[in-house]
């Protein structure tokens, strides 16, 4: 990465897009605190990160990023207090009501990952109606990561491989990795590239525990609510600076670029 490539000296300079992720994965993290610090119910740090969303969706359509997975509920975000559970819930539905239609506009590719049977009949036939609605777009591929977990979902791929041996389709001793892969969540779509936590907290929280196996991880200390276009150039900025290496040596990835290069402008 040579530093000319960049505009150093603005904070809110998007990389070219060679160095940019295909896939952003993000735990959305602190509309509760974001809420408190002004003296407002929870709830109201939820809507204002609802409007987060919509800005992310739009920065990612803007800058070619091609898929976006956002965790909106986890399979433990049932212990909260009833109440605000009932409310994420409510604001989910609305939330749900008022933007397929715009996302569909927008050429956008909606789906949603997890247990979704436990939101209920009308949430169910809302996301299956905007999947549906959006299944052949080809612009922006957004999952939402609802009643997810990391652990359900390795679990449940398991469940469906189980049943194959056990009707004699394959057989589990010689199970691999590629063959469990087809049966997660988020099956044909790359792994994410670039996982962005907002909130401050450095954990992961159950959320893509497989996929996120060579994912370069980014924690900022930013409140979801808060967590704009200069916010997410910055982490983008931070993506293009490092090196992935797989397992490699620096100098093998190194030596892989050059060679690309020099293909490029033969
Ligand atoms: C993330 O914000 C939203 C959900 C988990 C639904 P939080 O509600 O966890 O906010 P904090 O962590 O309490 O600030
Ligand atoms: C993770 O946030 C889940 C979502 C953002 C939906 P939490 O706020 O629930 O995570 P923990 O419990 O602090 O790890
Ligand atoms: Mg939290």
């Amino acid at each position: 990465m040579t530093e000319s490539r960049h505009v150093v000296s603005s904070t809110s300079a998007v990389p070219p897009i060679s160095d940019l992720p295909r896939h952003v994965a993000i735990i959305m993290d602190g509309n509760g605190r974001w809420a408190r610090q002004r003296g407002l119910p929870r709830v109201a740090g939820h809507r204002k990160g609802a409007d987060a969303v919509r800005q992310m969706v739009q920065a990612c359509g803007e800058r070619g990023i091609s898929c976006l997975t956002l965790f909106a509920f986890s399979s433990e975000n049932w212990r909260r207090p009833q109440k605000e559970v009932s409310l994420l819930l409510d604001l989910f539905l609305t939330t749900l009501e008022k933007e397929v239609k715009k996302l569909h506009a927008n050429n956008v590719r909606f789906s949603v990952i997890g247990d979704i049977e436990r939101f209920g009949p009308k949430i169910v036939a809302r996301i299956r109606e905007g999947e549906a609605l959006t299944a052949a777009n080809t612009g922006l591929v957004l999952t939402i990561a609802a009643n997810y977990g990391g652990r359900w979902d390795i679990a449940q791929a398991c469940r469906q491989l189980a049943t194959q041996a056990v009707a004699g389709s394959i057989d589990p001793a010689t199970i691999t990795p590629e063959q469990l892969e087809p049966h997660l969540s988020m099956a044909g779509l790359p792994e994410p590239d670039l996982f962005i936590r907002t909130g401050g907290e450095q954990r992961i929280s159950n959320f893509l525990l497989w996929q996120l196996a060579y994912t370069e991880l980014y924690f900022t200390p930013v409140l979801w609510p808060d967590f704009d276009a200069v916010q997410f150039n910055l982490a983008l900025q931070s993506f293009a600076g490092r090196q992935r290496r797989f397992g490699q040596t620096g100098e093998q990835v190194e030596a892989q670029r050059d060679g690309k290069a020099a293909g490029q402008n033969a």
